[in-house]
Formats: structure tokens, sequence, C-alpha cells
């Protein structure tokens, strides 16, 4: 495994194992600039999405880094507001990007009538708007439904809230079993931080000699589960892609995935059209 390595998804489109995430990176410079950074330092991933309002700063990064459009892998994916009409939602979103097509468009959550979004999805990946398509916050009965209401296309990834302290495994198992490739999001545990200052992680960092992040980061790429860390620090972000010159044993990672309490700190998107309107992120546009 290198900077370079693709998983193969369901559909034969090759998925780069690390991206930088973008949510909370504010939209102008600082998201202009994080993705610019990233794509120097060999990251060929970027993962966004309608809600963070910084589509048009992503695009703007990376036609910066003037790389041949093949070489990398945008994701970005449909917000509630435009579960009424995906193909909307993802011509807008290309349009805020400057781009011809993404390579992952994912519902962002189960969001009521994503049953029928989905297959819209699927039509709007046979008309090469999106390479692929697949699904965020989704449990397993919630994919489990999509068959139920005649989709065709087994989603070719999930992204889930996965890292040690919530490792997902059942979902983890399920997906493999039905080749779906997990995304984790939150891979290091979020903005609290809790994750890297935890003893135990910083302990086995240590004797690495590398760091809590690099440790995280790493316990799930060996799990074959992909990883988009959000950072808008240059040196971060360098940081979260030097995870390929040291490897976990089988004890490191039995050791980390003993850590786990199943701690979820996204919603429960069981509940999600529960979530009182007004906690919900606002629209903002960007310049
Ligand atoms: N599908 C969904 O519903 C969903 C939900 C949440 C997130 N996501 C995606 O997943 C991405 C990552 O998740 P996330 O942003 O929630 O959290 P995360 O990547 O687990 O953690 C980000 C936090 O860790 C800090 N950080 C980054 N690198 C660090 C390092 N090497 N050492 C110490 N701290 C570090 C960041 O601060 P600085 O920026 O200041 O460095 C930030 O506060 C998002 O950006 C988004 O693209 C998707």
């Amino acid at each position: 495994m290198d900077i370079n390595s693709r998983i193969e998804l369901n559909n034969g489109v090759r998925m780069p194992m690390l991206g930088l995430g973008v949510f909370r990176t504010p939209a102008g410079e600082v998201a202009r600039s994080a993705v610019r950074t990233a794509l120097e330092y060999g990251y060929r991933m970027v993962d966004t999405a309608r809600i963070y309002c910084n589509e048009k700063s992503v695009g703007r990064g990376l036609r910066d880094a003037h790389l041949p459009r093949e070489s990398y892998f945008v994701t970005t994916k449909l917000w509630r507001t435009d579960f009424d009409d995906p193909r909307r939602g993802l011509e807008q979103s290309l349009e805020r990007l400057g781009l011809d097509y993404v390579d992952l468009f994912l519902l962002h959550w189960p969001f009521k009538g994503y049953e029928q979004a989905y297959l819209v999805l699927e039509q709007l990946q046979r008309e090469g708007l999106c390479r692929a398509i697949g699904v965020s916050n989704f449990k397993i009965h919630h994919i489990e439904r999509l068959k139920e209401c005649g989709a065709k296309v087994t989603p070719q990834v999930n992204q889930v809230e996965c890292h040690p302290q919530n490792d997902e495994a059942e979902l983890v198992n399920y997906c493999r079993q039905h080749n779906i490739v997990v995304e984790a999001y939150s891979p290091l545990g979020g903005e609290a931080q809790c994750l890297v200052n935890d003893p135990r992680i910083k302990s086995l960092a240590d004797y690495l000699k590398v760091t809590p992040a690099q440790v995280i980061l790493r316990w799930n790429l060996q799990r074959g589960v992909v990883v988009i860390p959000k950072s808008v620090r240059a040196e971060r972000i360098k940081e979260n892609s030097q995870l390929f010159h040291f490897e976990l044993t089988q004890d490191d990672i039995d050791a980390i995935s003993s850590i786990n309490t199943n701690l979820r700190r996204a919603y429960d998107s069981d509940l999600i059209d529960q979530r009182p309107e007004s906690t919900f992120p606002k629209i903002v546009e960007e310049d």
C-alpha cells in the first residue's frame, strides 16, 4: 500500500484509499488552499458535499493543481433540499465545482424519500454524470431497503462515521460481504480531538515513532476502510498522508480495536427526519 493505492469498487471504478475531507472547512481561500496543498502532498481525492457550502472553492483548489482530470477523484453528496430532484442537485454541484462529472455521488443521509432518490442516482450514473454512486450514514436495513424498492445497482460506497471508538464492525463486515466499500468519515474522531489524545493511542504511536493521527488512520486502512481526514493546516494535511512507511501488527490492530465503545458522535440516522429543522446547517452561497 502507498499513497497511490486504490480500491476497486463493485463497478470497476478505482477509488483512492486516502482523501481530504472538507466538512467545516470555510469556503474561500481556506478551502481552496487546503485542496491545493493536499494535491501537492500526493492526495488524489477530495470529499465535499452540497451542505459544506464550499464546492466552488474546492473546484478552484482542484484547478490550481493543474492535474489531468482523470488523476483525481471528487466526491460530493446530495442534501435533503434536493432529495425531490437529485438531477438538479447534481447538476448544480457540478456547476459549482466546475466539473463535467464527479467520481462519486452519495445520498448524504437516509432522509425521507431516499429510496426514490437512489433510483435517480442510478440514472445519473448511466448518463455519466457520476462514475460511482453510493450512500452515507446508511445502516444495514437502509441498504436492504434499496433492494426491496427496485434498486439495480448495489451502492459502490457507504460513507459512515468510523474510528477506533466506533469501529462499525458489523456494518463493515456486511459491506465487505456485499462488495460495498466503507469510507470512514470523522476517521480521527471528528472535531473533538479526544482520539488523538487517547493515552493508549499515544503510547502506541510513541513506540512506533509515528503520530497518534497516523496510527488511527492506518488502523482503518489496514481493515480495507478508506479514510478522509480533514485538516486546514498544511503540516497536518502532510502528516495525515504519511501512512505508508509503517505497518501495524495484528496485536497493534487488536489493541486499537479494543478502544471501541460504539461511540457515535453523529446523529442516529434512524432519527434524522426527526432532527429539528433549526439544528440543520444553513446553506450559504459562496462568492
Ligand atoms: N457523510 C457525512 O455525514 C459526514 C459527516 C462528517 C464528516 N464527513 C466527511 O469526513 C471528513 C472528515 O471528518 P471530520 O472532519 O468530521 O473529522 P476528522 O477528520 O476525524 O477530524 C478533523 C479534526 O481533527 C483535526 N486534525 C486533523 N489532522 C490532525 C492531526 N494530524 N492531529 C491532530 N488533529 C488533527 C482537525 O483540525 P484542523 O483542521 O485545525 O487541523 C479537525 O478538528 C469531513 O471533513 C467530511 O468530508 C462526512
